[in-house]
């Protein structure tokens, strides 16, 4: 997979001023990338992870998916189901279904068979066992967390988009979560944009940046 945006720009209006929290970032995601961005809170990680999940939009530029543009709701949606796993800022959990239900859901939304061996593979991992037929408003914020980072992962998607995904979590889970993302990486050749404020996160790296006053450098 590639991935290339191209002059993206974003701004919001809080009624008075506009905040240009994008200001024509240019990046390119080439299969295999483990893509790191730090910056201050406010600086527009989330919003440059969601309008790359396909999930908000710039107000312009492109983005081009294996060299075609997205420019559709068809090719948004099948961009996002076919290709993509989001770790959210705040898990995004559905609170109607158990833990174990969560964690399925990709599978369950797509019509495929479920990868049991794989699912209990990252339960252990992650050592959620005991929680598997709990409910998330139940959960503490770092097993939440957990959930979502399993859930993403679970179809292995060859788009991880992980937005401070270790926010919540303690060192032992931080760890586990870094290894797994480097596994991934290695194993399923995944590419992962991974925003966070944790340096050893930032530092699995294989392309860093700091998005700060709209612009994106390599550092
Ligand atoms: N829907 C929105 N409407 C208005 N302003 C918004 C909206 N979403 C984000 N912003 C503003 O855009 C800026 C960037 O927000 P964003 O969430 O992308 O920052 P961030 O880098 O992810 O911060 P953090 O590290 O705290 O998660 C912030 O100043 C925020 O207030
Ligand atoms: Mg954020």
């Amino acid at each position: 997979m590639k991935l290339e945006l191209q002059k993206i720009a974003k701004s919001f209006s809080d009624g008075e001023n506009q905040l240009n929290v994008l200001n024509g970032i240019d990046l390119s995601i080439n299969n295999g990338d483990i893509i790191t961005i730090k910056g201050p809170s406010g600086s527009g990680k989330s919003t440059l992870l969601n309008i790359i999940g396909t999930i908000d939009f710039a107000d312009s530029g492109s983005i081009f998916f294996d060299n075609i543009k997205l420019n559709n709701s068809n090719n948004f949606e099948k961009f996002r189901n076919e290709n993509l796993g989001f770790v959210f800022q705040f898990h995004h959990l559905i609170p109607e279904l158990s833990v174990e239900e969560n964690v399925k859901l990709p599978f369950l939304i797509s019509g495929e068979n479920v990868d049991e061996k794989y699912i209990d593979d990252l339960f252990v991992f992650f050592d959620l066992n005991k929680k598997r037929n709990s409910f998330p408003n139940y959960l503490s914020g770092g097993e939440k967390q957990r959930v979502a980072i399993m859930r993403s992962f679970v179809k292995k998607p060859s788009l991880i988009l992980a937005d401070e995904p270790t926010g919540s979590l303690d060192e032992k889970q931080v760890i586990n979560t870094i290894e797994l993302f480097k596994k991934m990486n290695s194993q399923y050749k995944q590419t992962l944009v991974i925003a966070t404020h944790d340096n050893r996160v930032f530092d699995i790296g294989t392309k860093k940046f700091l998005l700060n006053n709209g612009v994106l450098s390599n550092i």
